[in-house]
């Protein structure tokens, strides 16, 4: 199944790494560690393969590819060994980059991108392409009566208004385009109803959002813990300290309330309550990729006895994501393959901020993964909730 996975930010840490990560992995210069769907529950033949898998994207700067994985390199991130491996591969991906469209209406912008894709698909006739956004973090959307029904939106989008932010107007041209859609950051995404209405209509299955990596995938472990031996969490207050160009983003108070937005989630949903404390973001340049995130977790036992817990995590995050980026395609574009449709829910055990998902327990959500994955393999019936 020849899958083209198109990066909107391809030229980010994310991007460059997951790029780099698919051509090492499908000239077989290393090992899968990392991406999930290489564990014994998940692998089968429904999943296309590492040498199925076409790379191209979009961005809005234009440093060559080469030159991103090379300051990755020297930063720690990724091999340097690979990237003077690969000259040819990450050449050809340099190719199947794209400008991301500018001028006119918006209207115009998300026809530009969907000639992209098409061209995309074309050139290398592929049986789908899964867009997976791997952007800059926006801030929260500003409403628009047009975000509620598609065809208010596709008037109004032909207007001189700025109607959609950037990661919905490439999601609105994914749709257009028929690809399936995968929102790895916390921005707004496919997530308004002129947009799932779109999705259901075109029968394409869309996951999100924001890819859980760090001190969130931690505190989906411990969170449920808390919960199950019936402890009272009190407070639970984290400081994530990060650089790179992530966290230049999330210096702005905007992008980073969409953010912590997405981190807070799972301890509500998870305990049931929200403990006192929140989680706080803060650029520290020097760090570069390579975050550390502080919790402490104060909690009651029997009979009102306080007792604490802490941890520190320091995760290098292109890393971390890059492995959830293929993993994600591979499954998105197998989901699109047998037909579902709508916000796979069963992916949840990538995101922060899961579409469509009951639990927020990581247990839980691979035990879903693992169903899902075992149904796509056999071609078996869907559950009730796919
Ligand atoms: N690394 C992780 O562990 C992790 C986890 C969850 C979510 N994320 C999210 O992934 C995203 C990427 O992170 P990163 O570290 O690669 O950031 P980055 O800043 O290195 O890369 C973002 C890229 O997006 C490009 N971009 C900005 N606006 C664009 C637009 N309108 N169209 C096309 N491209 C655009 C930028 O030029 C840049 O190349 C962020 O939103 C981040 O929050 C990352």
């Amino acid at each position: 199944m020849r899958t083209g996975v198109w990066l909107v930010g391809a030229r980010g840490s994310v991007a460059t790494t997951s790029i780099v990560g698919a051509l090492a992995l499908r000239a077989g210069l290393t090992d899968p560690t990392g991406c999930v769907t290489e564990l014994p529950d998940l692998r089968g033949p429904a999943l296309p393969a590492f040498t199925d898998l076409v790379l191209g994207g979009h961005d809005v700067v234009t440093t060559p590819l080469t030159k991103r994985a090379e300051a990755l390199a020297a930063a720690g991130v990724l091999p340097g060994r690979l990237v003077a491996a690969l000259p040819d591969e990450l050449a050809a991906v340099e190719r199947d980059l794209r400008p991301a469209p500018t001028g006119g209406t918006q209207a115009d912008r998300a026809a530009a991108t969907v000639r992209d894709l098409t061209a995309f698909r074309d050139r290398h006739a592929l049986d789908r392409v899964v867009v997976v956004n791997v952007s800059a973090t926006e801030p929260p959307a500003r409403a628009h009566p047009a975000h509620l029904d598609p065809d208010a939106l596709r008037a109004a989008l032909a207007g001189p208004d700025e109607v959609l932010p950037p990661s919905s107007l490439y999601a609105y041209a994914a749709l257009l385009a028929g690809c399936p859609y995968v929102d790895f950051t916390p921005s707004t995404g496919l997530r308004l109803p002129a947009l799932t209405a779109l999705a259901a209509g075109r029968g394409l299955p869309y996951a999100g959002h924001d890819g859980k990596t760090g001190e969130t995938l931690v505190k989906s472990v411990l969170a449920p813990m808390f919960a199950m031996r019936h402890l009272r969490v009190r407070s639970w207050s984290g400081v994530n300290l990060l650089g790179g160009g992530d966290g230049a983003t999330l210096a702005d108070p905007a992008a980073n309330a969409a953010k912590v937005h997405s981190k807070q989630r799972v301890l509500d949903e998870t305990l049931g309550y929200q403990p006192q404390g929140g989680t706080r973001i803060e650029y520290v340049e020097e760090l570069g990729d390579f975050k550390t995130a502080w919790d402490l977790v104060t909690f009651a036992g029997f009979l009102g006895t306080g007792m604490r817990m802490e941890f520190t995590w320091h995760g290098c995050d292109s890393a971390l994501a890059a492995p959830l980026v293929l993993d994600l395609a591979r499954l998105t574009a197998a989901a699109h393959a047998a037909g579902h449709t709508g916000p796979l829910a069963d992916l949840a055990f990538f995101f922060k901020d899961p579409l469509g998902a009951p639990t927020h327990s990581l247990a839980d959500q691979w035990t879903r993964l693992c169903g899902f994955a075992r149904r796509l393999h056999t071609g078996g019936t869907r559950a009730p909730h796919d």
